[in-house]
């Protein structure tokens, strides 16, 4: 697939299950290939990701709903659950002070940038996944869940969660896009 054909495939997927088309060992060597290769700001490499399956990933939405104390509406968070697995981003403190220090000037920007890249990372995770026959959406229950997610999987202190993405076999596509004129946002300017 080309890039493009990729990003068009990359889609919210909120119906997902278990039956996913990779094994385990082929879903944890394509996500880090993709760390491998998405950049960041100076080559800090700030990114941290922990990629939890079966019932791992099961206990971590269970662990959701209960920390948010039924706030948050059961059928969301199993229909998270009815998936396969989620990736947890995180990035490293400890990386991006230690870049602080070393470049004064710059130091405001560095958890912009590793916000930043974080997301490149999001992006080519997602469309990685979804070019292997996943579903996937990405979710924001942080800061609510930061401590527990940390002790549930051995998370070190100084990572700082940013985003949740299940994933699973596709259970249904999502409707198709809304067009829109790209032009109202776009200038191609000579
Ligand atoms: C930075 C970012 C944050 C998002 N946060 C959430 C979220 O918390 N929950 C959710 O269901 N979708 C979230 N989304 C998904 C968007 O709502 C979705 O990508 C957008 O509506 C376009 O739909 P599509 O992904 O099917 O193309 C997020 C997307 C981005 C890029």
């Amino acid at each position: 697939m080309g890039i493009i054909q990729s990003l068009e495939k990359r889609r919210s997927y909120y119906n997902i299950n278990k039956n996913l088309q990779v094994s385990v060992a082929e879903a944890g060597a394509l996500i880090k290939k993709v760390v491998e290769l998405v950049p960041d700001a100076f080559n800090m490499k700030s990114a941290r990701v922990a990629t939890v399956f079966g019932e791992k990933h099961d206990l971590l939405w269970d662990s959701i709903y209960e920390v948010f104390g039924g706030k948050v509406p059961r059928e969301k968070i199993d229909s998270f659950k009815a998936g396969a697995g989620t990736v947890l981003f995180f990035y490293d403190e400890k990386t991006v002070k230690a870049l602080q220090e070393k470049f004064a000037s710059y130091a405001a920007n560095f958890p912009v940038w590793a916000n930043q890249a974080n997301g490149m990372l999001q992006l080519a995770v997602w469309t990685a996944l979804r070019e292997a026959g996943i579903g996937v959406s990405l979710q924001h229950y942080n800061s609510v869940i930061d401590e527990k997610v940390k002790s549930l999987f051995s998370v070190p202190q100084e990572y700082v969660l940013i985003a949740q993405m299940p994933f699973g076999g596709i259970g249904s596509e999502p409707g198709p896009k809304e067009k829109e004129n790209i032009d109202d946002r776009v200038m191609v300017i000579e």
